[in-house]
């Protein structure tokens, strides 16, 4: 392809992902997107999969034949003449560092939010890796269809919580079972929530230069109707002003109210969302050579390794986001980490099947890698003579901490083997005591210590055992202000793999007695 026709198909690419607390509707609404773009046709389809409703079969079938991959972290479909690829966040168990990296390769995120329940704990953790990517920010309050919290209210935590500044694109008339509609700021007309109530059956009103509802309705002559403009029209006054730059740089988020559930207000999201949500962008590498996607080389960076947890196959799967070039199968490539040459014959494209799609696999496309302890996370890979190699994904400060041994002392070489090429493909974190030289392994969802153990087995042929240290707090301090009597029962001190000093508090109470007793030293925390 031309650079001009790679150009063309990088502006048609949106990639981003949805971030939210277990069950705020992640699902729900990724759901009601695939919908939209014909990527599946029933909805409770992508439901079933996760609850495991569904026969595999017929859901690999689906799969095929729309050439999605819902079952894997990666869905595209087209819409609107726009190519979309959201990229799954795990919640609950399934938890991990690779949710973070995930943040790390899409262009934009979408934070879904329960208007009954308001900014919950991992919509936090997951907005603030957002936040320090600068990317924009686009956040859907859901389950409108409940009684929910007053959204002025919910608007002023999101705020306040998260520390970002919103503006309201549209804003509800009632929830629950006075639910009349939404009231569009941006778009300037009401979009009726039960058109079919109602005599003349429109979905759409229009409004008059004052933002009331042009003509006669019936919802005119509701009190919420009423509340509903005031509210509007304080949020004109007082609220922040509309501004595309401070969206797309991440400091104001467009603000948005629906039902995934019963499909209210999702159209309305993703159609605003895709005229602001911007196309992969140039990047620069570690040697600020500036990547431009349209550039004909290829190029692109590992963000997760996904283990195949089915003990009769050992492979696993690396994803990579395109940031340059076109992929192709079978194409030479080279490994910047180990200035590699190699060739991209076992990969696989998270889109349809038939050829011409899968050879327009450009930035913002991701792929996935067969590999066999080849990649390590944030591994660049380039085509062409210039050296490219992106900039190191951060590292994140770790939550649970497990004292981890081998069961059978005497495979002490397998053992140091599996864990050391494991922590350095970005499985987990490790960490050595500085009295006795104990293994210490560190992660920030329980998901990624059951992984270490199965792939200990069956790739290393190693039997570990992990022990919970009660440590949640992880903070480093600068190696010159080490003294080794600052360590206690609540605070044991360990050195991570580059050596560096770090303190594991048992919690705030213990991180804050340290701090009075020793209030010169600085700890610091990962992301
Ligand atoms: P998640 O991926 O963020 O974890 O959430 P998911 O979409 O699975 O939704 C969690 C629960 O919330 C589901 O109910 C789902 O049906 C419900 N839900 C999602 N969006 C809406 C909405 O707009 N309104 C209402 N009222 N409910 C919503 P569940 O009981 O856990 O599952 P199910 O048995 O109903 O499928």
């Amino acid at each position: 392809m031309s650079q001009t026709s790679i150009s063309q198909e990088v502006d048609k690419r949106r990639t981003f992902a949805i971030i939210s607390h277990p069950d705020a509707g992640k699902t729900t609404i990724t759901e009601q997107m695939l919908l939209f773009g014909g990527a599946i046709r029933q909805a409770g389809t992508v439901k079933a999969k996760k609850t495991g409703k569904f026969a595999t079969s017929d859901w690999m079938e689906i799969e095929k034949q729309r050439g999605i991959s819902v079952t894997s972290s990666v869905m595209q479909f087209d819409y609107q003449g726009k190519r979309i690829n959201i990229l799954d966040t795990p919640g609950h168990e399934d938890f991990s560092e690779d949710t973070y990296r995930t943040l790390m390769a899409v262009d934009a995120a979408v934070m879904v939010v329960d208007s009954s329940k308001g900014i919950e704990s991992q919509t936090e953790k997951l907005f603030k890796v957002c936040r320090m990517r600068g990317i924009p920010i686009f956040t859907f309050f859901n389950k409108l269809d409940r009684d929910g919290r007053d959204p002025l209210d919910l608007v002023e935590e999101l705020e306040e919580v998260l520390g970002i500044d919103a503006y309201a694109m549209n804003w509800p008339m009632g929830s629950g079972r006075n639910l009349l509609g939404l009231y569009d700021i941006y778009n300037n007309r009401v979009q009726v929530h039960d058109p079919d109530q109602y005599e003349d059956g429109r979905d759409s009103l229009d409004l008059d230069e004052e933002g009331e509802i042009l003509g006669d309705h019936p919802i005119k002559t509701d009190a919420q109707y009423g509340q509903t403009l005031e509210e509007a029209l304080l949020l004109k006054e007082a609220g922040n002003d509309f501004d595309r730059e401070k969206i797309m740089a991440g400091d104001l988020t467009p603000v948005f109210f629906g039902s995934a559930l019963t499909n209210f207000g999702v159209q309305n999201f993703l159609d605003a969302f895709l005229e602001f949500a911007p196309k992969p962008s140039a990047q620069a590498d570690k040697n600020r050579r500036v990547i431009q996607p349209s550039d004909p080389n290829f190029s692109g960076f590992v963000f997760k390794i996904q283990a195949n947890m089915d003990p009769r196959h050992r492979d696993r799967i690396a994803f990579l986001r395109i940031c340059s070039g076109q992929f192709e199968r079978g194409m030479d490539v080279t490994l910047a980490r180990e200035d590699k040459a190699m060739k991209l014959t076992n990969s696989t494209s998270f889109m349809a099947e038939d050829r011409e799609t899968v050879t327009k696999a450009v930035a913002g496309d991701i792929i996935g890698l067969y590999d066999t302890g080849t990649f390590q996370i944030g591994d660049t890979i380039y085509s062409g003579k210039e050296g490219v190699e992106f900039k190191d994904l951060p590292q994140f400060t770790p939550e649970i901490f497990m004292k981890v041994d081998p069961k059978n002392v005497m495979k002490q070489k397998s053992f140091h083997k599996g864990l050391e090429q494991l922590v350095q493909e970005g499985a987990i974190q490790l960490y050595k005591t500085y009295l006795g030289n104990d293994y210490i392994v560190g992660a920030v969802g329980q998901l990624q210590f059951e992984v270490l153990e199965h792939r200990m087995k069956h790739e290393y042929n190693s039997d570990i055992e992990m022990q919970p240290i009660g440590s949640r707090i992880a903070r480093w301090i600068d190696p010159d202000q080490l003294d080794e009597k600052m360590s206690s029962s609540r605070n044991m001190l360990v050195k991570d793999r580059f050596d560096h000093p770090l303190f594991l508090f048992e919690n705030e109470f213990a991180m804050r007695w340290f701090s009075d007793k020793y209030p010169d030293v600085e700890l610091r925390s990962l992301l």
